[in-house]
């Protein structure tokens, strides 16, 4: 895979984004050995990167799918609380990820993590809308006025303003959704808001990503370019 070349020494935290065009620039960096003037030049993934003769130590780029189990909370450390990174081997935090959005202390599932920030930036965006499926438990039963109201787009107590839902009863208490943002407590508030306060809840797939054939507290490693914007 090819990849900019700003992108790439940013990702080995070379300098900062901005600092790193005036470097290129500068004729500081070379490619294979040739100087490379141009911030967006794609390089190949195995090219060796040098910055005034000394090459370039590059981060693997990595997507950890985690299927969370409840009582942990999503944030990189915390001076009392169990984090998600507990449940990540040594050898993928040495490669910084960290969660893309998040899921509540209570909510168990699916959460991405990447050390890749463009990667995690569109994931989270709205304007990719990336389809995010949740398995919810609720008081009472959803019906088709529900269905109707998610899918019209709910505006919860404090005014805010959610994206078109699709709600799937599935009998008594028990429902799928699915959204496409990652509002604070989201879920929670939408069922709340329908007077359907949610006792459990999971998130079964973001994207083409799915819990199939993961445990509780596992994670796996994903290919990157499973996600294709363009
Ligand atoms: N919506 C919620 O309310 N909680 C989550 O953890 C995820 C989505």
């Amino acid at each position: 895979m090819m990849q900019r070349l700003d992108k790439v020494l940013s990702e080995a935290k070379v300098a900062s984004r901005k600092e790193l065009k005036a470097l290129i620039r500068s004729g500081a960096v070379a490619v294979d050995g040739v100087v490379v003037r141009a911030a967006d030049q794609k390089v190949p993934e195995d090219a060796v990167i040098t910055v005034h003769g000394e090459v370039v130590a590059k981060m693997r780029r990595v997507l950890i799918a985690l299927y969370k189990p409840a009582g942990y909370i999503t944030a990189t450390e915390d001076r009392v609380q169990a984090t998600v990174m507990d449940l990540i081997p040594e050898e993928y935090r040495k490669l910084d990820v960290a969660p893309v959005g998040r899921l509540d202390k209570a909510t168990e599932g699916l959460l991405l993590l990447t050390n890749d920030g463009e990667l995690a930036h569109k994931l989270i965006s709205p304007k990719y809308a990336v389809q995010k499926v949740y398995y919810a438990e609720h008081e009472g039963e959803a019906t088709q006025a529900d269905v109707f109201e998610f899918e019209k787009g709910l505006v919860l107590g404090d005014g805010t303003e959610c994206l078109p839902a699709k709600l799937e009863p599935l009998g008594p208490g028990k429902s799928r959704i699915t959204i496409c943002e990652g509002k604070y407590h989201q879920v929670r508030r939408m069922f709340a808001s329908r007077g359907m306060p949610v006792t459990y809840l999971s998130r079964l797939s973001e994207g083409p990503v799915t819990l199939e054939g993961m445990s509780l507290g596992e994670m796996t490693e994903i290919d990157c370019d499973i996600f294709d914007f363009d």
